[in-house]
This record gives structure tokens, sequence and C-alpha cells, in this order.
């Protein structure tokens, strides 16, 4: 996997450092995905430098597959793991994931709402976007009031899954915090990157705020930052 640590990258470090610094017990919800990795990698080494301490924050996953845990190869956790959690040494009370290989992930989804409200909501929520507008695995349809839920995932978000597998994978369900949680976070960043996101980017800015867009829904939230690289961006008008 490649890592670009290209301006993209480096803004939303900053952003992130920034508020950390201003509330070093903050409670983080990260996502798994390609479009952070260059984020992470500047996170850590600047925290291995002892520019900044996260043992005060916590964290929380934005989603996961159905059916895998941080031990399964392409995994959201897996992902957060390798490339935050285990280089940061954070440790693994501060860590709230869903546990995807539930028998009762009903069950499991009341338990991270729960998590949620007994920190008094999430304070930075970092995001990327489905090249169908997905955020987190809150998939084209799916209603803005819920908080987290399984879902039966995208086919386009089956398809394009397979980039974080070694081998051929079937993905049919994700349990995913909701875009009601996304829209009570305090402060949310979006973050894409490349010219196959510019078509959902544009929706998600300029296009009506439909459910058939989830990422249109941002555009309610008063205090969200979308970071773009030039190729993301190639498609909006203002
Ligand atoms: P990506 O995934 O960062 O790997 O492009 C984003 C998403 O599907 O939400």
């Amino acid at each position: 996997m490649q890592v670009h640590r290209n301006e993209l990258s480096q803004k939303t470090f900053e952003f992130i450092v920034e508020y950390v610094k201003q509330k070093p017990d903050a409670f983080i919800c990260f996502p798994g995905g390609n479009t952070p990795l260059g984020t992470y990698s500047l996170l850590v080494d600047y925290a291995k430098r002892g520019e900044i301490d996260f043992s005060s924050c916590s964290f929380i996953g934005l989603d996961e597959w159905v059916g895998m845990d941080r031990h399964d190869d392409g995994s959201c956790q897996e992902t957060m793991y390798n490339t935050l959690f285990t280089p940061l040494n954070i440790k693994e009370s501060n860590i709230y994931f869903f546990d995807a290989k539930s028998v009762d992930l009903e069950d499991e989804c009341r338990r991270i709402d729960e998590v949620i409200s007994s920190k008094g909501g999430i304070d930075l929520m970092l995001l990327g976007i489905g090249v169908n507008g997905h955020l987190g695995f809150n998939e084209p349809g799916v209603p803005f009031d819920l908080s987290a839920h399984v879902i039966e995932l995208d086919d386009t978000t089956k398809v394009v899954g397979q980039k974080y597998f070694k081998e051929e994978t079937t993905l049919s369900k994700g349990i995913t915090l909701g875009i009601k949680q996304v829209l009570q976070s305090d402060t949310v960043i979006l973050m894409a990157n490349g010219e196959n996101k510019a078509t959902a980017v544009k929706a998600m800015v300029e296009g009506e705020v439909t459910n058939q867009m989830p990422a249109s829904a941002l555009q309610k939230h008063e205090n969200c930052y979308v970071m773009l690289d030039e190729e993301a961006a190639a498609q909006l008008k203002k």
C-alpha cells in the first residue's frame, strides 16, 4: 500500500494536531480506508518526536465489515491498529470499536451508541467519502436519523472494497455509526483525494441534500471542514 504524504495529508494533520493541543482529552472518531493514511503517518511521526501526546484522548472506530475484526487482513480495525493505535501506543481502554463478529449486532450498535452518549458525544470526527457518496457505511438511501446500525452494503462498496483485501472477499454487510452521530459530532473533517472522488465531492458540496447522496448531509453541519486535493475538487464550481 502506498502512503502519499501530500499537502492534503499535511493540512489535515495540522488541523488534528491543533485540535488535540486545544483539547488534549478529545474523543475522536477515525475511519479506516486509504485516504487518511498519509495523515496517520504524519501524526505517528510527530508523536514519536514527542511533539504531541495522545494518551489522554480516546478513540472510536467509524465502521467495520460485518464478520471481521482486527485480526482480519483488510478490516477497518486492522488498518487503524497497524497505522495508528499500535505505533502511537494507545491504551486498549481508550479505544472503542464495533465487535463486528458479535452474535448480536443490534446489541453491539446500542453498546456503541451508549459509549458515545457516556462521553458526551464525539468531539472530532474524520471522514473519507466513497465514490458512491457513502460516509462510513451509510450507503445511498440510508435514513439520516439513524444512530449506529447494520446495513446491507451497496453494490459499489462491495466492488470498490475489494481494494483492501489480498484475495477476492465476500462483502455483504457493514456496521457503522449513523449520519445522526456524524451530524452531532462537534467538528467534522472530510478528506477526499483523487479524480475518482470528484463526482461524489461535487454532489456532496453543491448538490441537493438527499439520502441518495449520504455525504450531502454534511451541508447541514455547521462545523464541517472539507479537505480536498486538486483532483477531487476538479468538478466544483465555487
Ligand atoms: P478510501 O475509502 O479512503 O479507501 O477511498 C473511503 C470510503 O469509502 O469511505
